[in-house]
């Protein structure tokens, strides 16, 4: 499934169109944007064609495209959806690096935790980082998720282990503070 338009400040989360494919083959073949990802390798046009097919088909997933100053400048998704239990898992890339730091991803990471509480009635979402991807946990701590361990020397990468860094945020924990 596709995301719905929601609009922020900084950030408009939209469904993806048929340009943007080519849009991840040149962010994903960038080793920067890349390096906290799980993912290590480029895609081409076609996989990458493919892969929003899927995903737009998928019952499983909800997935947007980050639009700031007019333009495409990343991804964020809401994964693995299980209904029953009402959890996900979520993820995100801004893959134009002169639009990292500017707040983005702390925005567009609570517009996404406030459609799937609210719009999904989900319970809960997951999500995990390098553990030193700083910006990534500062933005999802902003958004209400909370540490809840650390996988010690979990993933490879730059010729070291890294420790991989867990986080959930509740929707319990999360409507309090929306209420104030
Ligand atoms: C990680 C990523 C999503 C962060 O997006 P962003 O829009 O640059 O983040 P924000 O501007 O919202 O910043 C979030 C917080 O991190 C801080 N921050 C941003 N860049 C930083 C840096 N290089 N070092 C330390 N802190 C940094 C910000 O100051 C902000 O914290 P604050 O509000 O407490 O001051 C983005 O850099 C990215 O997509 N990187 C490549 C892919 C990736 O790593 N995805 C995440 C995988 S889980």
């Amino acid at each position: 499934m596709y995301g719905p338009v929601l609009v922020g400040t900084k950030v408009t989360l939209r469904p993806p169109d048929d340009s943007d494919a080519a849009r991840f083959v040149e962010w994903f073949g960038d080793l920067e944007v890349t390096r906290y990802l799980l993912r290590r390798f480029a895609v081409g046009q076609l996989q990458e064609e493919g892969f929003l097919k899927t995903v737009g088909e998928s019952t499983t997933d909800v997935f947007w495209m980050l639009e700031a100053g007019g333009r495409p400048i990343g991804a964020t998704g809401i994964h693995q959806i299980d209904w029953l239990h009402a959890h996900g898992t979520t993820g995100i890339v801004i893959g134009v690096k002169s639009e990292w730091r500017k707040g983005i991803a702390s925005e567009a990471m609570q517009l996404r935790t406030e459609y799937a509480f609210r719009q999904l009635n989900l319970h809960k979402l997951s999500s995990s980082t390098f553990a030193e991807n700083e910006p990534s946990r500062r933005a999802l701590l902003k958004a209400g998720y909370r540490e809840v361990g650390v996988e010690r020397e979990h993933l490879y990468r730059e010729g070291r282990w890294h420790d991989h860094w867990l986080c959930e945020v509740r929707r319990d924990d999360w409507e309090p503070p929306q209420a104030r």
